[in-house]
């Protein structure tokens, strides 16, 4: 008999995890399929920054709904230990976005209007971070883009789903979806289940997805190399970022240095000249991570989408279906506003009509970033 559930999420990346979690804590029997092992995709290879003001430029939309979810984060780190017990390794201290030049200072500047972002002198930032690199002219400081482990996140809603009545298929590639008229028909490697919704939410792989499903919309790889580091030498308490590079120091002691953007690379695998270049830019900004010992690199595929902005919403013409792919750089802060928004959109709750329309898969035009 084939397996029947209210909704069926295709992916369990963090984007599916914490669909399934929010969806089976309001109740709804969920299942996730999923190709390989929970997280273990792009979820894996992310810094886990939750930099709602240091990857947005300016005020709008897609800033409004990134800072929404980082919110969401501080009621989450608790509810998440209590019901699975897993800590996600929230990490305070902030974003220092240095400027080397006057047009870096301009820029950020500008930025630092933003709420919870302030501009702090050259300084200042030694006063926080004495090894921060000499010479900068200052940087904006933003106390609120703290860090989380994505691994652990993830891990988190994939339990506390189950806890409350998911069930978590790993190995399980999905093939095909199909729509009739009374459910929608999700076939995989090992048989088929039937569900009143499917949310596709298998990252950069979507794309196959949205093709049968009728909609053309192209998704590409945007590759990112990273390495971690041991830092046992120096006090660095809180991420220093510049140029989209980034020093993240989690608990543990290692150091998080990232990462390369090399659009339409499907190699999972990290080349050394991306990891040089990676070592060359953490040096601008912290001297001493030289001395420091290799942990090591790894490489994972942001899922990118024609405008940079996600697709979060139902099918135009099959209420059944719904999408939850293309996070680019920004999949563990929105995971939790994404898992509550489609969950909202499944049991025909309000949405706010600006997400809505801003990340519908037939929108006109793309939101600020
Ligand atoms: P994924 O994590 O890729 O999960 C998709 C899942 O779908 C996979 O597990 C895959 O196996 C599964 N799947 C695919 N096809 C099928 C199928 N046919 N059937 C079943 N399952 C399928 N974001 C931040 O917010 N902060 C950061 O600091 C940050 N740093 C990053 C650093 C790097 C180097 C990279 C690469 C990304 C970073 N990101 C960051 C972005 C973030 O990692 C992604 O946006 C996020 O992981 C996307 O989550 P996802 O669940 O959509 O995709
Ligand atoms: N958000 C950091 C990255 O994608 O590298």
């Amino acid at each position: 008999m084939k397996k029947r559930y209210e909704t069926v999420v295709v992916g369990g990346g963090i984007i599916g995890a914490s669909i399934a979690y929010h969806l089976a804590k309001a109740g709804i029997k969920t299942a996730v399929f999923e190709s390989g092992e929970i997280g273990q995709k792009a979820t894996r290879a992310a810094a886990g920054m939750l930099g709602a003001h240091a990857e947005c430029d300016k005020p709008g939309t897609f800033f409004e709904f990134a800072r929404a979810s980082q919110k969401a984060y501080q009621r989450l780190e608790a509810e998440l230990k209590q019901i699975s017990g897993i800590d996600i390794r929230r990490r305070d201290g902030g974003i220092l976005k240095l400027a080397f030049s006057e047009s870096d200072r301009e820029r950020l500047m500008q930025m630092a209007v933003l709420d919870s972002a302030e501009w702090l002198t050259p300084g200042e930032v030694y006063e926080k971070e004495p090894y921060a690199a000499k010479g900068i002219l200052g940087a904006n400081f933003i106390q609120d883009d703290v860090h989380v482990e994505p691994v652990s996140v993830c891990m988190a809603f994939a339990k506390g789903a189950k806890l409350s009545g998911a069930d978590i298929f790993e190995y399980t590639p999905v093939t095909s979806i199909e729509t009739g008229p009374g459910a929608v028909t999700v076939k995989t490697a090992s048989g088929e289940a039937e569900a009143e919704h499917a949310v596709i939410a298998s990252g950069v792989w979507s794309g196959v997805f949205f093709k049968q499903l009728g909609l053309n919309k192209r998704f590409y790889p945007v590759k990112g190399e990273c390495l971690s580091v041991w830092n046992e030498g120096i006090p660095l308490n809180r991420t220093l970022y510049h140029d989209h590079c980034y020093i993240v120091p989690r608990h543990s002691g290692k150091l998080v240095v990232g990462a390369t953007m090399k659009p339409g690379d499907w190699n999972e695998q990290p080349e050394l000249g991306g990891i040089e270049a990676v070592i060359k830019k953490a040096k601008t900004m912290l001297p001493e991570i030289e001395k420091m010992k290799i942990d090591k690199c790894w490489a994972g595929l942001r899922p990118e989408t024609e405008d940079g902005n996600p697709y979060i919403g139902r099918h135009p013409e099959n209420g059944r279906i719904l999408f939850a792919a293309g996070h680019f750089r920004n999949g563990i802060l929105l995971a939790p506003a994404t898992g509550a928004m489609i969950t909202d959109m499944i049991l025909g709750r309000p949405v706010k009509k600006t997400w809505e329309e801003a990340f519908q898969a037939e929108r006109k035009e793309a939101v600020n970033r």
